[in-house]
């Protein structure tokens, strides 16, 4: 029996987590599950963050972390955001952020005439280095003179592991392409080592075309362009930005999810979204996501028809238009969890 650890965290995280966990019980009612109260509330209240043993009791007695969302005005250090979504991605060595863009519906694309296999792609974003570390330092802090200085770390290692991870899994998946971007023009000591380790990878896969852009070029052609991606492979800071672009051409913020993957190991599933607290406790929160999220897991857990299903039922809702109102629907979070279990029935 698969076990999940259970992270809402903080703001609309609850909200759509629990229309996840109630897809969830109706798709695969045998997982077993253990909520983690961790987030804002719990930090103002005892000034925990981490607490000692969890990250191991992850690591060993969990399939999977289904997490919500981090981040909350009144922590404005975010120090518990870092030390549990960063602290998981450091500690359980989880490289992999794996983030599909697909239009499910070519109704919510902001682009104008796409189709749904215009926008289907899949981003592996480096997610355990680069600029992320926290190594750098702050000097002569609040003077005229301060200096601060935050340092992108890159191994080849590290490189090497997430550049095969995109060549796996285009060949696994039957893809042809594989697109690294980096920003080697500017960035000449880390960004040349991602163009080394790239060709050396790219030449174990000769039916695969490897190709590059500097990450300015990406931006620009994920929204001209984007039917001409399969598999986009860059660093921790640039994959995080260009999936928030990614979430906006697959129809928005409210309907992208991703895992933090390091295979065979305990993985972390969450929404590309934060805890958005401009609508938290409003029930307004697209909680698709988070369902979609839901899916992945069970395809990473090696469900891969339930995965489907759940993506099936999401594509009906949108097609139904029971969505949520930055959609342009008017269905609350829970009517858009009901509409979802609706759909599956
Ligand atoms: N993985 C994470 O936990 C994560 C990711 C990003 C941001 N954050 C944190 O979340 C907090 C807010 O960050 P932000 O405002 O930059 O990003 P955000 O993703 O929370 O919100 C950006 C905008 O998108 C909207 N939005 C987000 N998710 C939505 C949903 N499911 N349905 C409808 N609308 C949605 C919000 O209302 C807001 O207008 C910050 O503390 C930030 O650090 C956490």
């Amino acid at each position: 029996m698969p076990r999940i650890a259970v992270l809402p965290g903080d703001g609309i995280g609850h909200e759509v987590l629990e229309q996840g966990l109630r897809v969830l019980g109706a798709v695969a009612p045998d997982l077993s599950f253990e909520h983690f109260d961790l987030g804002a509330e719990r930090y103002l209240r005892d000034g925990t963050t981490m607490p000692a043993d969890v990250m191991g009791r992850w690591r060993e007695e969990f399939d999977a972390v289904y997490l919500g969302a981090l981040g909350d005005p009144r922590v404005p250090s975010n120090v518990h955001a870092r030390d549990i979504l960063l602290g998981a991605r450091f500690q359980l060595d989880l490289y992999i952020n794996f983030r599909p863009v697909r239009l499910l519906d070519p109704r919510y694309c902001p682009l104008k005439d796409k189709r749904p296999e215009d926008v289907d792609f899949v981003v592996f974003r480096e997610n355990t280095e680069g600029l992320y570390t926290g190594i750098g330092g702050q000097f002569k802090r609040d003077t005229e003179d301060e200096v601060a200085i935050e340092q992108e770390m890159n191994t080849r290692k590290g490189v090497e592991r997430i550049v095969r991870a995109a060549f796996a899994w285009a060949r696994q998946h039957g893809k042809t392409k594989v697109c690294m971007s980096d920003k080697a023009n500017a960035m000449r000591h880390g960004h040349d080592l991602w163009q080394r380790v790239f060709k050396s990878v790219a030449a174990e896969y000769p039916e695969i075309k490897a190709s590059h852009l500097y990450v300015d070029v990406l931006t620009m052609q994920m929204v001209l362009a984007p039917e001409q991606f399969e598999v986009i492979v860059t660093n921790n800071l640039f994959g995080d930005i260009v999936t928030d672009l990614g979430a906006a051409i697959q129809g928005g913020i409210g309907l992208a999810a991703s895992g933090n993957l390091n295979p065979g190991k305990a993985a972390l599933f969450e929404p590309v979204h934060g805890s958005a607290p401009d609508i938290a406790g409003k029930g307004i929160a697209n909680p698709l996501a988070a369902v979609l999220t839901a899916g992945m897991m069970l395809g990473y857990l090696g469900r891969p028809a339930d995965e489907k299903r759940i993506q099936d039922a999401v594509a009906a809702c949108l097609r139904e238009g029971n969505v949520t109102r930055e959609l342009g629907g008017t269905r609350m979070t829970a009517e858009v969890g009901s509409a979802v279990l609706d759909a599956l029935r």
